[in-house]
């Protein structure tokens, strides 16, 4: 019965993680099908997604329960723009859109921030973890596939510059989910969430998926 939370959490969501992975648009960007225009439209998603998650982190600084996750070595926001602006260009800014599912994860992942910090951990576990796992595969795949500089201009997103140890990083995240201050209703919830944010992410990976058919 006594499952600690970040095992519970990681267990609830492995279908959803599965999924995510095994979505048609990230087996042919990683296997090299894909032309830097589909990197470039990624990567832009993921700057609408990092917005919402990151503008929240001043206000939920001194939340009791999403607070102590927001450390600062994780921040990927600037990365991206410095991403976007070697995919795109100086006006990358003008450049960017949104996707439809795009706008609904960020909308949800702003809701949570505004009023539900136990929603905002599901979303930042989502996010910042994988970032720091399977996130260090899509890079290496990215820096052969289009030719970026190992962990330079258009792969720094995936490069986290002042965490030198991830595994101990992760393992120190961990237990801050297990002594997050919730009781098993809302640590349910949040789980919950979690799926939701896995969810969000495939949507994304369907409608990139369709904007970037293989057989086009
Ligand atoms: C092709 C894409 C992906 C690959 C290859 C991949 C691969 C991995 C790998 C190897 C791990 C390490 C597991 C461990 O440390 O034991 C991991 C963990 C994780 N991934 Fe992914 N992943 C991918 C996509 C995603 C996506 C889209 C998300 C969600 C947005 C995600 C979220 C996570 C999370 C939250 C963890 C941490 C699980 C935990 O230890 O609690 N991953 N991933």
């Amino acid at each position: 019965m006594s499952t600690s939370f970040s095992t519970l959490i990681r267990t609830a969501s492995h279908e959803q993680h599965t999924q995510a992975e095994t979505s048609s648009f990230m087996s042919h960007l990683l296997g090299g099908e894909l032309g830097v225009e589909a990197y470039r439209r990624y990567t832009e998603q993921l700057w609408f997604v990092y917005e919402a998650l990151e503008s929240a982190v001043p206000r939920l600084a001194e939340d009791p329960v999403a607070g102590p996750f927001l450390r600062p070595e994780l921040l990927r926001r600037a990365e991206l723009e410095r991403d976007l602006e070697h995919l795109h260009g100086p006006e990358w800014r003008t450049a960017v859109t949104a996707l439809p599912a795009t706008a609904r994860y960020a909308d949800r992942v702003a809701a949570c921030a505004a009023d539900w910090p136990g929603g905002y951990v599901a979303h930042h576990y989502t996010r910042y973890l994988g970032d720091l796992s399977g996130g260090q595969i899509i890079r290496d795949k990215a820096e052969r596939t289009w030719g970026f500089t190992r962990k330079g201009d258009g792969v720094r997103f995936y490069v986290f510059e002042q965490i030198g140890n991830p595994a101990a990083f992760k393992r120190e995240y961990r237990e801050l989910l297990d002594a997050l201050p919730a009781d098993d209703l809302e640590k349910q919830r949040i789980v919950d969430e979690c799926k939701r944010a896995f969810e969000l992410n495939t949507a994304v990976f369907r409608e990139l998926g369709e904007e970037f058919p293989l057989s086009a």
